[in-house]
């Protein structure tokens, strides 16, 4: 358009932008110089053993190879490991004060070269340089930033916390640097050393970081680079030197990685795949929904595990939002990366989007309607352009998995309700977004989606302040927040099952020939009422000299499903802490009648002296109260971020926990594990020691309290065998577990099924807010607002 167009108005509407290429120079410049020795960043130096297997690493915008990369043998991974644990005193003795200044070096370093991180990364990885600059690199910074506050603060917030040791850490190819700084960050604050595997596709700007590292002073093997493939990644997670393990990546890869770890005593965190619902309601402001959907589809060619890449739309704005979604998507922008004004980049390999375009394929040849807009796609390099898939059934492959490309479902709905159902049904739960003008609405459904993140009328928000990370299949553990914290601290040292043994003895004695006609026997206790067991099987309860004191009840696998049935039923989590706590107290008030009677119980079955037995009730008793008190104070946080707007960190229960609890303190055992999952408003079922008479006992009085019917059953048996059951069952989702370290694999490999949380309890006199901690997870609702 010049002056003297003598059509303004027409021109406009042609009007298109120009190119406007960022400079690669500098980026190129340190890619050759730093390819012609591949190495891998060990103890402060640069390694490369003789004859090492490389691979290339290639620009996927344009096929070519950057520059090669080293694939980390096991002796490689073994040599970084011992260069962590030899770093590991000097770092922690440098105190929280030392470390925080180390960590504030980096983030100058990083902001320093923000640029040239920022270019090598789209090179790298194929986003556009909009997207490296503008917010992978600063909120790089600002995560080391927040880290290096965290670490000075740690004897503030966390006294007497230790850090695990060494973190072994693997990360996905789809944020390279800001996967790399959200779990190097919190694991120096809180005085661990690293090992470090970038993902084979785009490990450059982890080896430019290692540079960094050394330049801004890091001591020597704090932090150590393995570059590799998924092997290298295996041979990290499986080191018995490795104290703790975070992952982020593929839900497949994930579960491997949690039967590896299993009964290791090793910590986990694991951020995995998603498939996250987009829901605009009709009260929504359309436009700005539509250009938060851009962001949240097509931002990184939709290779990012919260993309919102199923659009939940109210019937009656459907056709208004289609029309302008598929307008829109005709108006992006695909191609050169380094074009700041590009919006959609390259897919980071062809192997990659091969899969991509193969689900594409498939949705089609299932009759679905693809929409896509008539783009020119670039040559050479890897593209696919902006796609939707209208109206695809709620069943079908390409609307329930997880595409991790630009590809969109969208379907509709009536009611709110209708909305939540539809978002809930998936076995993901990484993050939501919704869009509505009326706060009742957008707040209702944002407390039932299930999502670790919710953004209300934004999207793809993130903060070092507040945690990231999923319910469901999508993983446990968050990134960022004071949670993300924590889970690179220590955890506690699990307790033994068994005073005598420090092993589950649950070798029962069939009951067969033990009583006559007469059934005596204690029966399960399931939907809040006494039931026979299914196979109407028992076991006998014996005093320590082996007299039959008493006969229960064994449950098995149908058993476990109708206590799963109850708990699900029983609308425990819907309550207030106000009303839970109540309950509990009112627990321990029909408890205390009966002290005389429990003890007397308990001593028969331990021969503990009826003084240790009572104290054993007395003890448990005021374990109800305590945790009745607990049940309406375990408070959320509002985070503080950069962004104009509140961050509501909300604790919500995980909805059934199964218990197995330890043989000691028959009654006690049950009551300190099982109370504070009530008072968190978690359901329980749970395994109680197989000296199960007081406990049965307990569940009689608990009839005649006013815990709703499926809140609280109890499975009595062998725990080997149906706590496998209870770790595998798919609609369980927390798993705390007192076990020897077999069990301890067994349950948790079980429990990879539906990746459910476990935890092994250190203590039965652990009264701490760490108890409910554990029985909670953390939903970060993001609620920008103002101009
Ligand atoms: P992946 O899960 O295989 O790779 C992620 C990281 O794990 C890489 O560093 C890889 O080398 C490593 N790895 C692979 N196998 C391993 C093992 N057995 N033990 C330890 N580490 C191992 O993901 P991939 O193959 O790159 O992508 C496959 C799919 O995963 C994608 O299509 C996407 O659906 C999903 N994905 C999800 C991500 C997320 O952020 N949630 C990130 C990357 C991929």
């Amino acid at each position: 358009m010049t002056p003297d167009d003598p059509n303004p108005g027409e021109s406009l509407e042609t009007l298109d932008w120009g190119p406007a290429p960022e400079s690669d120079e500098a980026a190129r410049q340190w890619i050759q110089r730093s390819g012609e020795q591949p190495a891998h960043f060990i103890g402060g130096a640069w390694f490369a053993p003789d004859g090492a297997k490389r691979f290339a690493s290639r620009c996927p915008a344009t096929g070519e190879t950057l520059r090669d990369v080293l694939q980390g043998s096991t002796d490689d991974v073994d040599r970084a490991v011992q260069a962590a644990r030899a770093a590991l005193p000097a770092w922690q003795e440098l105190g929280p004060e030392g470390r925080a200044r180390c960590l504030y070096a980096i983030a100058r370093s990083i902001q320093k070269q923000s640029r040239l991180f920022a270019v090598i990364e789209t090179l790298d990885n194929g986003k556009p340089i909009r997207e490296t600059r503008d917010l992978d690199i600063p909120l790089v910074v600002r995560h080391f930033y927040h880290h290096a506050g965290s670490a000075h603060l740690l004897d503030e917030t966390d006294p007497g916390a230790e850090p695990w040791g060494v973190c072994g850490q693997v990360i996905p190819w789809n944020f390279p640097m800001l996967m790399l700084a959200w779990k190097v960050a919190p694991a120096l604050a809180c005085g661990n050393t690293v090992v470090l595997k970038p993902a084979e596709w785009t490990s450059l700007s982890a080896l430019l970081f290692g540079e960094i590292c050394q330049k801004a002073g890091l001591p020597a093997g704090v932090l150590n680079i393995v570059t590799g493939d998924g092997d290298t990644g295996a041979a990290i997670v499986s080191h018995p030197d490795i104290d703790k393990v975070a992952f982020t990546g593929s839900t497949e890869v994930g579960r491997i990685i949690r039967k590896a770890t299993a009964g290791s005593g090793k910590g986990l965190t694991l951020e995995l795949g998603g498939k996250s619902p987009y829901i605009i309601f009709e009260d929504a402001d359309i436009d700005s929904a539509v250009e938060g959907l851009v962001d949240a589809i097509w931002f990184n060619q939709g290779q990012v595990c919260c993309a919102g890449s199923r659009m939940l739309v109210q019937e009656s704005i459907s056709e208004d939002v289609h029309r302008k979604v598929v307008e829109r998507m005709s108006r992006l922008r695909v191609g050169n990366p380094l074009d700041k004004a590009i919006d959609i980049g390259a897919m980071v390999e062809k192997q990659h989007l091969d899969q991509v375009e193969a689900m594409c394929e498939r949705a089609i040849s299932e009759g679905l309607e693809c929409i896509q807009p008539d783009i020119e796609l670039p040559q050479q390099g890897y593209w696919f352009p902006p796609t939707l898939f209208k109206d695809a059934p709620l069943a079908s492959e390409i609307a329930s998995e997880e595409v991790f490309g630009p590809v969109l479902v969208s379907t509709t709905f009536r009611t709110p309700q209708e909305a939540v159902k539809i978002a809930n049904h998936s076995r993901y739960g990484l993050a939501a977004s919704i869009w509505s003008q009326d706060i009742d609405t957008a707040l209702d459904v944002a407390r039932k989606v299930e999502a670790g993140t919710v953004w209300v009328n934004g999207t793809n928000l993130f903060d070092a302040s507040s945690g990231f990370g999923g319910m469901k299949e999508s993983g446990f553990g968050r990134e960022g927040g004071r949670e993300g914290l924590r889970a690179y601290l220590r955890d506690v040292k699990p307790m033994s099952p068994n005073e005598d043994t420090d092993a589950n003895t649950t070798e029962l004695v069939d009951a067969q020939d033990a009583v006559g006609s007469l059934d005596r026997t204690a029966k399960l206790y399931i939907g809040g009422k006494q039931v026979r067991p299914d196979g109407g099987y028992s076991f006998e309860v014996q005093t320590p000299g082996g007299e039959l004191i008493g006969l229960a009840a064994r449950s098995n696998r149908k058993d476990v499903r109708n206590a799963v049935e109850a708990a699900s039923r029983s609308g425990w989590s819907a309550m207030n802490g106000h009303a839970r706590a109540q309950v509990l107290w009112f627990i321990a008030e029909n408890m205390e009648p009966r002290r005389d009677e429990l003890a007397q119980l308990i001593d028969q079955m331990t021969g503990c002296g009826s003084t240790e037995a009572q104290q054993e009730v007395d003890e448990s008793v005021s374990r109800w109260t305590w945790w009745a008190s607990w049940a309406d104070k375990h408070d959320g946080a509002v985070h503080d971020t950069p962004w104009r707007g509140l961050v509501l960190a909300v604790h919500e229960p995980f909805g059934t926990a199964g218990l197995i609890c330890p043989q000691q303190k028959p009654l006690l055992g049950l009551v300190a594990l099982s109370a504070p999952l009530l008072a968190t408003g978690n359901c329980v079922i749970a395994v109680p020691s197989t000296a199960a008479l007081a406990a049965v006992e307990m569940c009689r009085i608990i009839e005649h309290s006013d815990l709703p019917a499926g809140a609280l059953n109890l499975l009595t048996g062998d725990a080997s065998e149906i706590g496998e059951v209870i770790a595998a069952h798919d609609d369980v989702d927390l798993l705390w577990h007192v076990s020897d370290d077999l069990l301890a694999s067994q349950l948790e490999s079980a429990a990879a099924g539906n990746m459910k949380v476990c935890w092994r309890p250190g203590s039965l006199s652990d009264r701490s807010r760490r108890m409910m901690d554990r029985g909670a997870q953390v939903k970060n609702i993001w609620l920008p607002h103002g101009i």
